[in-house]
């Protein structure tokens, strides 16, 4: 129905006869001249009309609304000078209509089609037909393609083989909890939506396809989160006859092949590396944002003697003292610190102490009770000078690394840390690989190992024999991508060694009976010649939200799920016909809304 996009016209098609389409941006009449602003998915172009000149086409303008949706024939042709609209690609130009032709009407949008609107979001979520008109929605969804399109050309020209996997599974313990799916004729049974393709892409390696990818739709059932939907999508790949270090570049080549694509930036290669002990310990966590420091650093120590009976209950079962220096932070008021408590608070500290090394001398809630030695041993250890604070957490090792680590990003927000880049400037862009997490973590709600990735990733050769003596030293193969404090990939060196296996589902609780069911079929295909192979999967959600600069990956997904984890446009989850459940054999016993 078109000969050009609106957004296209330029000084070169003056004269042209075009026809355009598209939707009534905006309806402006000036005594006698009408403007209409016409706008498709590449931008908008200026159409004028005179009543003397066109009066058919003048006749149907005046009936025109903003978003009514339109075919306009005509003439491009140079704006008057003074009229050019330098803020428009089209502002050279116009179009002197000769025919419009309405073919939808509009009522008028719950909001405007523009950029930096403020709308609730409920309400964006609600009409996302209208939001996904807006240009900047637009732009996502564009960068969003041209970014899947850099990594399928990438893993093309590296020789793997893109194969689907399938939906439906068998419901395993793979971290998150499953999105259950009845089965209508296994009375009572039910499949699993795919958490992930793991298991089958490691059943590929097996079946000697070598080299896979899949751009991946995943389902898990977790709390909601910014960077978190229960349905988002994965490049999800592996390998075989490979280790780490080939993971870990054709994952890096794929991340040069996005950010040249997609921001015509050159990152550079290798990325740094962390483990996952160092991560912990010196910026409490396990995606830790580089573009600023701040380490922490450990007091255990310089507090081993102390007087301070809260700090020597926490010492005395096992707790560890970590600081973190805040330069000039001597300047905070009380408020201030008792917010930065709070955050401490919220991540499970039992509470934040703090020393302040002022003007005023030595101050902070704990003063009295500390010894010379513990201000000044603090005052060495964290390298404070006159006028920083230093924030103190005493408890179990992980309480207190990750909670500091938050008051960390907190301080990152509040003191303006993180430099502001043009997107185009390589270092906007922090990579880093977080390598050998350990391979289970001690669940004490549970009382039990839980894997740190999943119950599939190898042990270090050195450390197999510690899976039995002292399981929580045993570190694993495991490499997860990091980019300005996202996790944006993980992945790992696989177990391909059936006896292997069964011990570490053992390890984590997984008994024989259990895991035979369970596992019992995946583990029996590596009696059958199981090549060593790893892999690694990226949320691409999260990766497109960082190029584009959204903090949150909703903005780059076309109908996300609202923050309660419902869809609001179409209402679901939402109740079902009583025979659709009676064809299930489902009772239902919690009542809507319950
Ligand atoms: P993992 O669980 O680390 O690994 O997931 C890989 C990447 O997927 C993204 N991601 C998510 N994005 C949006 N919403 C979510 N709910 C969500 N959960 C995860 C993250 C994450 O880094 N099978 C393994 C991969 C492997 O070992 O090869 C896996 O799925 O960016």
């Amino acid at each position: 129905m078109r000969t050009h996009w609106c957004g296209e016209l330029r000084a070169e098609h003056i004269g042209s006869a075009v026809t355009v389409t598209g939707w009534v941006h905006r309806r402006r009449d000036h005594g006698g001249v009408i403007f209409l602003d016409l706008r498709d998915r590449e931008g908008l172009i200026q159409v004028v009309l005179h009543p003397q000149e066109q009066p058919e086409a003048y006749r149907i303008a005046e009936a025109v609304r903003s978003e009514y949706v339109l075919g306009i024939s005509g003439v491009v042709r140079a704006r008057i000078a003074g009229a050019e609209n330098p803020n428009l690609p089209t502002g050279e130009v116009e179009i002197a209509a000769n025919s419009i032709e309405i073919f939808a009407r509009a009522q008028t949008p719950p909001f405007q089609i523009e950029d930096r609107i403020e709308v609730k979001e409920e309400i964006r979520l609600k009409y996302r037909y209208i939001d996904l008109r807006r240009p900047e929605m637009q732009r996502g969804l564009k960068m969003r393609h041209e970014i899947i399109k850099a990594i399928r050309d990438y893993f093309d020209a590296e020789e793997f083989v893109e194969v689907e996997t399938p939906m439906l599974n068998k419901s395993t313990p793979e971290g998150a909890r499953d999105y259950l799916v009845p089965s209508r004729l296994q009375p009572g049974n039910f499949f699993a939506l795919q958490q992930s393709p793991q298991l089958f892409k490691q059943l590929l390696m097996v079946s000697g396809l070598d080299r896979y990818y899949q751009i991946v739709r995943c389902f898990r059932d977790e709390d909601p989160r910014a960077d978190r939907q229960p349905d988002f999508t994965q490049l999800d790949m592996e390998v075989s006859f490979a280790d780490e270090a080939v993971v870990r570049h054709l994952s890096e080549q794929m991340f040069v092949a996005v950010m040249r694509r997609a921001l015509g930036v050159e990152i550079s290669t290798p990325f740094p590396q962390m483990s996952y002990a160092e991560a912990m310990d010196v910026y409490g966590s396990d995606k830790p944002d580089l573009r600023f420091g701040m380490p922490m650093v450990e007091l255990t120590k310089v507090f081993a003697g102390t007087a301070v009976q809260m700090f020597q209950r926490a010492l005395d079962s096992g707790g560890t003292v970590k600081g973190l220096r805040v330069s000039g932070g001597a300047s905070f008021s009380r408020k201030d610190l008792e917010a930065l408590v709070g955050v401490a608070r919220t991540f499970g500290a039992a509470g934040m102490a703090w020393i302040s090394y002022g003007p005023d001398g030595t101050t902070g809630p704990l003063t009295k009770a500390l010894s010379e030695e513990e201000v000044s041993g603090v005052k060495e250890v964290s390298g404070a000078l006159a006028g920083d604070t230093v924030l103190i957490v005493c408890d179990a090792l992980r309480v207190a690394q990750r909670s500091l680590g938050e008051v960390r990003l907190a301080l990152a927000d509040k003191l303006n840390l993180r430099p502001e880049l043009e997107p185009t400037d390589p270092e906007a862009w922090k990579f880093l690989w977080v390598i050998d997490a350990p391979m289970v973590e001690w669940n004490p709600i549970q009382n039990r190992w839980d894997p740190t990735h999943h119950p599939f990733t190898a042990p270090h050769d050195a450390d197999v024999d510690l899976i039995e003596t002292d399981p929580g030293a045993v570190r694993s193969r495991s490499y997860d991508a990091v980019l300005n404090g996202w996790e944006v990939a993980g992945g790992s060196i696989r177990i391909h060694d059936p006896d292997l296996q069964r011990k570490v589902f053992g390890l984590i609780g997984i008994g024989r009976e259990k895991a035979e069911r369970m596992f019992g079929w995946f583990v029996d295909a590596y009696n059958y010649g199981a090549p060593p192979h790893g892999g690694i999967a990226a949320g691409i959600d999260r990766l497109v939200a960082l190029i584009a600069g959204k903090d949150s990956i909703r903005e780059v997904m076309a109908f996300p799920k609202s923050s309660a984890m419902t869809d609001l446009m179409t209402g679901a989850p939402d109740v079902v016909d009583q025979s659709l459940l009676d064809d299930l054999h489902i009772k239902v016993v919690a009542q809507p809304g319950e």
